[in-house]
């Protein structure tokens, strides 16, 4: 009789095992944040007091005062410039530096050297708000990429509501090389494997030629695309179609604990407003990508399988699997 060994490496502590990756993710849109807000937000498997100064900054930072350990983002008020802890009064500035203490004769010398609030670097592009998150601290080692359609006023943006869904970046990001599920979860007839260049932090992948869409009534249409993929570290995928329609996705993948993460759709398009047909073709493409639509599943049809998965670090794979090990090769840049 033959026995049916389990390889030791498969069998999962958690489900996946892996931290959190470094990179920019995506916090909130700029707009959620207005002048003088304090937020207690969740991310990264921690909570952080994130707040906008009546100059617009922003800082994100441990919640924790360092004087005497009260919570900012419970009770603190933005101040001018400062956000000040409702314990003492101290203010702290968008950069961590505690810059007045109401009672104090004088300063601690050591306040004026370096940041006493531990936080994040923050940035605000394409009309959001991003962390760069790295375990150890280590500062950002590349740009928040630059999509600016966001500041276009002749495109609309329509930001989807967010999918909390238990798993990791990785998992998501490694689903847009995962081949063959194409076709068993979301319907598609025929696998697509495209190849990607890895450079550094950056994946990209470009296809061109005819797409077929289905419209509202079930009907496929057929239509020429020309599709630029673009993946910037664990949490950032922009999309760019052009030729028949015009259409940005940006797709944002953000950890709030070790094992949930929000990913967010963001679609930017030209008004087609006088453009009837173009119009129906960009929300119909709208559909298959998040919504549920005939045979053809959107995104939603990956989330069951997020949620209950688990890693293998050694996955049995076929040849008709798409490039998986590579992609893993890459990704691991980010737990470095
Ligand atoms: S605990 Fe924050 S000022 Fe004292
Ligand atoms: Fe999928």
């Amino acid at each position: 009789m033959k026995t049916l060994l389990i390889a030791r490496e498969n069998a999962p502590v958690s489900r996946y095992g892996l931290p959190i990756p470094y990179g920019w993710y995506r916090i909130m849109l700029s707009d959620e944040l207005g002048v003088g807000v304090v937020q207690t937000v969740r991310l990264f498997d921690r909570e952080w007091v994130l707040f906008r100064d009546a100059k617009g900054q922003v800082g994100l930072f441990e919640p924790h005062c360092p004087h005497l350990g009260a919570h900012l983002g419970v009770g603190g008020k933005v101040d001018g410039e400062l956000l000040r802890c409702p314990f003492h009064n101290w203010g702290f500035d968008h950069q961590g530096f505690c810059r007045h203490i109401p009672y104090a004769r004088s300063m601690p010398p050591s306040l004026s050297r370096e940041p006493v609030l531990k936080g994040l670097p923050v940035v605000e592009a394409n009309r959001m708000i991003w962390a760069w998150f790295h375990p150890t601290g280590a500062a950002p080692m590349w740009q928040v990429p630059d999509v600016p359609e966001t500041a276009n006023p002749g495109w609309h943006t329509r930001h989807h509501p967010v999918f909390e869904i238990r798993t990791i970046a990785q998992e998501i990001a490694e689903n847009s090389v995962d081949a063959a599920h194409l076709k068993y979860v979301h319907g598609q007839a025929a696998a697509l494997d495209v190849g990607s260049t890895y450079t550094g932090h950056l994946r990209t992948t470009a296809l061109k030629g005819p797409m077929s869409i289905e419209d509202s009534r079930g009907k496929r249409i057929d239509c020429e695309f020309s599709v630029d993929f673009e993946q910037s570290g664990p949490g950032i995928q922009v999309v760019r179609m052009s030729r028949h329609v015009s259409l940005v996705m940006l797709i944002t993948i953000t950890p709030v604990e070790s094992e949930l993460t929000h990913l967010r759709f963001s679609f930017l398009h030209p008004d087609y407003s006088e453009d009837p047909v173009r119009q129906a073709l960009v929300e119909d493409f709208i559909q298959e990508q998040v919504g549920e639509r005939g045979q053809y599943v959107g995104v939603v049809a990956d989330l069951p399988i997020w949620n209950n998965k688990i890693y293998h670090r050694k996955p049995l794979l076929c040849d008709g699997d798409g490039k998986i090990v590579e992609f893993r090769r890459w990704f691991s840049q980010f737990y470095q």
